[in-house]
Parts: structure tokens; sequence; C-alpha cells
């Protein structure tokens, strides 16, 4: 275990997830001593891009900037040689976790620092992996001077159409998806109006330009909504199918629709993910799954059991095959491969082994998981 270090307050609201049996089959290769982890392999049959079907993509966030600035560790993807090994070898998509948000990339109002950004995707066409940009409008993780800044409603839309057109410009042709919008619903399904500054200073109507602006940038991204609690179908996932089919008779180019996927082990699975997807996909939006992982409350040695491993195994598993089933669900992404980075203890008092590795890359049932499924879609 890593020293105790400050747990931030909860902007993430954990929503109880419609409970769903909970169903734990034993996985084959789980039954070792704890903590059931191995030490990584090098070899391609081991490879999670290499057993994914054609065309389907397998990611993770790669770790950089927001909480991580605050840890007594450098910058993970530009120090940690054997993270960014693993980065290459197993993943053939990539999300910057931080580095594109707005205050990573937009630090001053005329002055943009895409040089965390750049090295990921650079990083990315070297390793023939595909990028999602994450993220444009969003009410997290804006810079003080935009949020405390006085402009008028007609400074506010130049700005953000300033901000799409450049950044969505500079990557044009090498980012596969952009979460456009990420959380503009509440857990009620109401656009979030207070908190999110671009829906309270300019009007819901604000999120049509956006996916515009983005359009016009970038032809060829598919540009996405993406949200937490939007894996079943409930009060915010019914707002984002109501909204997604408004837009689309519009004419807006809206082309895909994502659930981030934070779960816990405290809650049941979200058995009705398929289901969920399946009603976007019939909108013939994409879906996928953008930044899973699964957390636990972690015993007091700090060490999960076996069946903790074996129950969050089961989640990887079910959240992937889900995606797997949807046709337009190609894009599957994992928060992180391993527990050394992961935001899980520093947003989550008490929770954590969220990820498919260790701290040291041992590979948990989770990696397992993955591996086994995607070499059997
Ligand atoms: C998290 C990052 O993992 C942390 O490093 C950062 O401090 C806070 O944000 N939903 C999202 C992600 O869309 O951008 C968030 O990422 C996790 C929740």
């Amino acid at each position: 275990m890593r020293p105790a270090r400050p747990i931030r307050s909860l902007r993430f609201t954990t929503v109880a997830l419609a409970t769903a049996a909970l169903t734990l089959p034993l996985l084959s290769g789980v039954a070792t001593a704890e903590p059931s982890v191995e030490r990584h392999s090098n070899a391609k049959h081991d490879r999670l891009r290499v057993a994914a079907p054609d065309g389907f993509f397998v990611g993770t966030a790669v770790a950089g900037g927001g909480h991580h600035l605050e840890q007594d560790y450098p910058d993970p993807f530009t120090h940690d040689k054997k993270y960014r090994k693993i980065l290459g070898q197993q993943f053939n998509s990539v999300s910057p976790e931080n580095q594109m948000k707005w205050e990573a990339i937009h630090p001053e109002r005329d002055r943009y620092d895409f040089a965390a950004a750049d090295a990921i995707v650079d990083f990315a066409e070297r390793h023939r992996q595909v990028v999602r940009g994450h993220t444009l409008l969003w009410h997290s993780q804006n810079p003080a001077w935009l949020e405390q800044g006085d402009f008028s409603k007609d400074e506010l839309r130049a700005i953000l159409r300033d901000h799409i057109t450049t950044v969505v410009g500079r990557y044009a042709g090498r980012i596969q998806q952009w979460d456009v919008a990420n959380e503009i619903f509440d857990g009620e399904g109401k656009l979030r109006t207070q908190e999110n500054i671009w829906i309270r200073e300019l009007g819901p109507d604000i999120v049509t330009d956006a996916f515009r602006w983005a359009h016009e940038a970038d032809p060829e991204a598919q540009l996405f909504f993406n949200d937490y609690g939007v894996e079943s179908v409930n009060a915010k996932s019914d707002a984002y199918l109501a909204l997604v089919k408004d837009l689309l008779a519009q004419g807006v180019p809206v082309h895909g629709f994502s659930a981030q996927a934070h779960l816990s082990t405290r809650y049941g699975f979200p058995g009705d993910l398929e289901q969920n997807l399946r009603r976007f996909g019939a909108l013939g939006l994409e879906t996928a799954v953008t930044e899973l992982d699964v957390r636990m409350d972690l015993p007091e040695s700090g060490v999960p059991t076996r069946a903790q491993l074996t129950q969050q195994a089961d989640y990887y598993q079910r959240a992937l095959s889900a995606c797997l089933a949807v046709d337009g669900c190609n894009s599957f992404t994992i928060w992180g491969f391993t527990d050394k980075y992961s935001w899980v203890p520093v947003f989550f008092e008490g929770e954590g082994s969220a990820t498919v590795m260790t701290e040291d890359f041992g590979r948990k049932p989770a990696f397992h998981a993955l591996l086994s499924t995607l070499k059997r879609a």
C-alpha cells in the first residue's frame, strides 16, 4: 500500500445502480494464493489488442495530469518506462486521462498548451493506436480564468468556439472519437444548468453548437455524448436517448453515446448494459464503454480477497461482453490499467484496487477475464 493520500471531496456522486442479480462464476486460473496475480508476460498471445476481434478497439486512459499532479511520483506517461511499454503492447486505443481537458490544454485565455496531448497522440501513432479525445464541454476541470472570469455571453460563446476549433482542428484526422459533451445531465436526467458554465450562461443550445463546431473542425471524428451512471436504462440514459433523437432529427452531427462505467462491487452489475447500448445503436449511433473500472471496499490489510477479485473480474467480463454483443459498440476503454496510478483511492475513501493490474503490474483475474473474453469473441 502507498502512504495515505488526501481524499478529494466527492464530486463524483455514487449512483446506486439498479441491483442486478450477482453471479460469481468461478473463473478458471483464479485459484492461486492471495493476491491471485501474475507477473507481466510479453508473449503476443497474452495481449489484449492482439486478442481483440478485427475492428474492435480495446483502450485505456493514459495516466497524467489531474490527481497525478498531487502524488509523489513524476508524470506516469513520460517517466514510467514499464508503464509505457505495457501501454503500447496491450492496447490499440488510448484516452488522455486529463491532458486534453480544459485546465490542461487551455491554461490561460490566450494560451494553449499542447505538449502533453501531442506526446500522447504521437505515441499512439507510433504504436498504431487510435485516440479518444476527452473532452470539450464539461462542468469540471475547467481553468479558473474561465470559471471565475467575467465574460459576456458573446465572449463566452467565442471562447468555446475558439477552443473547439483550435483543439479539434489541431488533431484533425488523428482522433477516432471525441467526447464532445461530458456529463451534461445529473442523476435525475436533468441538464446541469447550474454547474455547467456553458449551459448556465448560454442555454442548452450551446451543446448543439459544440457538436457542429467539432464536426467542422474534424469531419472524420465520431462525436460522442459521454457520462457516468448511464450504464442502465434509467432516468439519465432516458434523457440522453430523448436528446439524441431530437438532435438527430435536426441534423446535428452526433455519432455516439458512451457509458463511462465507473462501477463498484458495492452495487450489482448493471445487467441491462447491453440492452441500453442497443437502444442507442438502434438510432444508428456508435456506442462505447469509455472509462471502466471496478472499485471495491478494501479490507484493513489493503489487499483484496480472492472473492473480491473474482467478483471484480466478473464485472469486467460482463461489461466487455455487453459491448462485444452490440453492433456499433467497437470501443472499450478501461480507466487506467494499473492500481499504481488509479484515481479511485484519491476520490473514493476506503476504496481501491479498481484496475486490472496491481501496483507492480501483476495481472489480476480481471485482466485474464478480459483477455479470454476477447479471445472467444
Ligand atoms: C478523473 C481523472 O482520472 C483524475 O485524474 C482527475 O483528477 C479527475 O478526473 N469522469 C470523467 C473523467 O469523465 O474525466 C474523470 O477522470 C473520471 C470521471
